[in-house]
């Protein structure tokens, strides 16, 4: 007959699966076992299990009524998974695939095996509760999360990805950043995609400025890490995006504070001594243009004008009567002046900057061949930033009026900068600042700014 199982007892205890034939009528009573489900219902023998009836193995009575009224509508039940109730009323998942068999003598038997799934209902248990866990990190979490396949395309995004691009997560799909994305903005995140699937290395923690749908521009610190198959290869790529424009904003702020702090500092030099504080001002314009000639970013633009304008900070503790005295000055007198760059080091050291400020300022005065002062540092010891201080600082006091000569002009600066280009002077900057003079004829370029 079709769909009759064909399994004897010692077959069945070999693959671990219960075995049985019950009589459903005339009489309810288990005909055949196995040792396997006595087994498996925590029963001693095939005889004890033998003397339970059908009914009462089921946990749930409903469970049980559904399995009858299938096998009679059917007359087979295939894969049916309950709970069972074992000799000790613990719970345990079975399934159950058996058939109605109906004799020419009017008996009604059901016949069919009984497997124990609670191993498998674990897993699968685990397995929901993971699934569902990972599905409410991703959808609760406040950053956007997206994953994409080899080429880029977007298979699958939590909620807040879908808030942000204004989408449904079906519009979102198979999808690539060229869709949702100014189309530079897209080439770079294409770029950053390959880079992480060719090289497998994930990209942590860049920062970069997004244009959203709706026209605003927001700064997001952004990381991408491979997705790799059971056979380790790589896949595709996860990314989460954060976004820290409030945060950014804070941080200019609290910058914008603290550079204000600054400067009151150095009006205070100029309180004092308004030859300093004009001569700081030029520097700062001076080194700034440079920077900008290097295509620097705006950051350090900020701490190289900061650096510029700060940087004979040290003099407000050196007499006035040294610092402005027309004619030569004794030994001692130089000394104490240059005590100024490690009297402003002091004083901002402690300062935190996303740049190197105070280093800059101490070797200000540093010179390629070891002949500055305060440290006698040579060419590879001496900061970018520093170099360009100290061209900037010479270009701007040899052009103007000190206490104690006349102004000499530009053309003697120029002069003084093409003598001591590549020994004293970095020769790249020496020639950008001769570049931007040029640019200028015999204009002053600094003193626009
Ligand atoms: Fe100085
Ligand atoms: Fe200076």
């Amino acid at each position: 007959m079709k769909d009759t199982f064909y399994l004897n007892i010692s077959t069945a205890d070999a693959l671990g699966i219960g075995l049985f034939k019950y009589s459903l009528f005339p009489q309810e009573k288990f005909i055949i076992t196995n040792s396997t489900l006595a087994h498996i219902l925590g029963y001693q023998s095939k005889n004890e299990l033998k003397k339970e009836k059908w009914d009462s193995l089921f946990l749930n009575p409903q469970d049980k009524d559904v399995f009858l009224q299938t096998l009679r509508k059917e007359g087979k039940v295939k894969f049916f998974e309950t709970l069972f109730k074992t000799k000790e009323n613990k719970s345990i998942w079975v399934a159950i695939t058996a058939s109605k068999v109906l004799t020419k003598t009017q008996h009604e038997y059901l016949e069919g095996i009984i497997e124990n799934i609670s191993a498998h209902k674990d897993t699968q248990e685990i397995l929901s509760i993971e699934r569902n866990l990972l599905q409410s990190l991703l959808d609760n979490i406040p950053d956007a999360i997206y994953f994409k396949d080899h080429l880029n395309r977007i298979i699958k995004v939590n909620k807040f990805y879908t808030q942000g691009i204004g989408l449904k997560s079906e519009e979102i799909i198979g999808k690539t950043d060229y869709d949702f994305f100014p189309n530079e903005q897209a080439k770079q995140m294409f770029e950053d995609d390959n880079q992480v699937l060719r090289t497998g290395s994930p990209i942590i923690g860049k920062i970069e400025h997004t244009l959203l749908p709706n026209g605003t521009w927001n700064q997001v610190i952004t990381t991408k890490i491979p997705i790799y198959d059971q056979k380790g290869k790589i896949i595709g790529t996860m990314g989460m995006t954060r976004d820290i424009t409030a945060y950014a904003n804070l941080e200019k702020e609290r910058r914008a504070m603290l550079i204000n702090a600054l400067k009151v500092l150095g009006k205070a030099l100029e309180m004092r001594d308004p030859y300093t504080f004009s001569h700081t001002r030029h520097v700062a314009s001076i080194a700034e243009r440079i920077g900008k000639a290097l295509n620097w970013s705006e950051d350090r633009l900020l701490g190289m004008r900061l650096a510029g304008e700060l940087h004979d900070l040290g003099k407000i503790g050196i007499p006035l009567d040294i610092l402005n005295k027309p004619g030569n000055l004794s030994d001692l007198e130089y000394l104490l002046i240059q005590e100024h760059v490690k009297k402003c080091y002091d004083l901002i050291k402690d300062i935190q900057f996303p740049f190197p400020l105070a280093e800059t300022i101490y070797q200000h005065h540093e010179r390629l061949d070891g002949s500055g002062y305060p440290r006698q540092l040579s060419n590879n010891e001496i900061l970018l930033e520093a170099k360009i201080l100290a061209v900037s600082d010479v270009l701007e006091a040899v052009t103007h009026y000190r206490p104690y000569r006349e102004a000499l002009g530009i053309k003697k600066a120029q002069e003084e900068l093409e003598k001591g280009k590549g020994s004293k002077y970095d020769k790249t900057v020496v020639d950008i600042a001769i570049d931007l003079i040029n640019k200028n004829g015999e204009e002053v370029f600094w003193l626009n700014d």
